[in-house]
């Protein structure tokens, strides 16, 4: 258990993963930050008010200010706005860009040796906005993207083969977009590779889907995007780092010549621990799966080159 997390955001995914952080005692108090006044109070509240049914005794405090986050072992940044139906995640690049830049500078000043999580959409681009107006070094600046995608394709192949989610194992890497790498070759269901078990027309079926995963949930809800398993996946890196499990998890992370690319934040398998980012671990990838990961690092390296801020 730490003793701070906050969380930047208390809107969907922000407020849903404070609750799943109180729910697991990962800190002994949670701060939900957010501009609009009352609403990270009232969530705070109410969820506090869950913890004598739901039995913790983490605290969650709402607030409009950084004071209450002084200190933070880990903040969770989730501010900004979500995707409407039509839109790509880039769409919300120029909004998010300042909304994060505004919360990196807040939290560098006040929670200087925090680790970062970060969130807010288009994810790998929102990263490289936290990393460079906090200065954090790379290993205490992580995106929340591989874990998602890889939870949504580990999901639809649980549906598809009618086994548990619990034994498939999968890692989807490259940038939080339509250009994702899920790594059908490193699939396996209890260390059957997944190619013995399903068509690979079925396959190529699911890994669309992923590709897609979030602008389904989009299109289903018609305002605002997902948030249940977005949250989720933010917790579990939280509690890597907290418990330094060493988590082999993927992740966004800023890359320094590993898988050939560096100067950017894509997504690839990391080891989460108590530093945060552990070490990157470089796997053999196939000449297909290296083109669609550099194909994903164009896709981040664009609009990258387009921030104003
Ligand atoms: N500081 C703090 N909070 C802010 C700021 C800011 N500068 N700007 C906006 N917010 C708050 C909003 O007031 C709102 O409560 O961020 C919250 C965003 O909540 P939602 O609109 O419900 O969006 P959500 O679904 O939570 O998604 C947030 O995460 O998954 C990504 O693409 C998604 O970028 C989006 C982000």
């Amino acid at each position: 258990m730490v003793n701070t997390i906050t969380v930047v955001g208390a809107g969907n995914v922000g407020a849903t993963t404070a609750q799943r952080i109180a729910e697991k005692e990962l800190a002994r108090r949670v701060v939900l930050v957010d501009i609009v006044e009352g609403v990270p109070q009232g969530k705070g509240l109410d969820q506090w008010q869950s913890a004598p049914i739901e039995n913790f005794d983490t605290r969650v405090i709402g607030t409009n200010g950084y004071a209450e986050t002084a200190g933070s072992e880990i903040v969770i940044i989730t501010a900004g706005i979500a995707r409407k139906p039509g839109m790509s995640r880039d769409d919300l690049m120029n909004t998010n860009a300042g909304i994060v830049k505004g919360v990196a500078e807040q939290v560098a000043r006040t929670s200087p040796n925090a680790i970062l999580i970060v969130v807010s959409n288009p994810l790998d681009v929102m990263c490289y906005v936290a990393k460079k107006v906090s200065a954090f070094p790379r290993e205490r600046v992580l995106g929340m993207a591989g874990v998602l995608d890889t939870a949504r394709y580990r999901a639809f192949l649980a549906d598809a083969l009618d086994v548990s989610v619990r034994d498939i194992q999968a890692m989807v890497l490259g940038g939080h977009g339509d250009t994702m790498v899920p790594l059908v070759n490193y699939t396996t269901v209890s260390g059957i590779p997944v190619t013995q078990l399903m068509k690979r027309e079925r396959l190529d079926e699911i890994v669309q889907r992923t590709r897609g995963g979030g602008a389904e949930i989009v299109s289903l809800l018609k305002t605002g995007s997902a948030y249940y398993a977005p949250s989720a996946a933010a917790v579990q890196m939280a509690e890597a780092i907290v418990g330094d499990q060493k988590r082999v998890l993927p992740c966004s992370v800023w890359l320094e010549g590993e898988y050939g690319h560096s100067g950017l934040f894509l997504g690839v398998p990391c080891k989460i621990g108590g530093r945060g980012l552990d070490s990157v671990i470089e796997v053999d990838l196939t000449p297909d799966e290296k083109a669609a990961l550099a194909k994903s690092a164009d896709a981040v390296r664009e609009p990258m080159a387009a921030l104003t801020f």
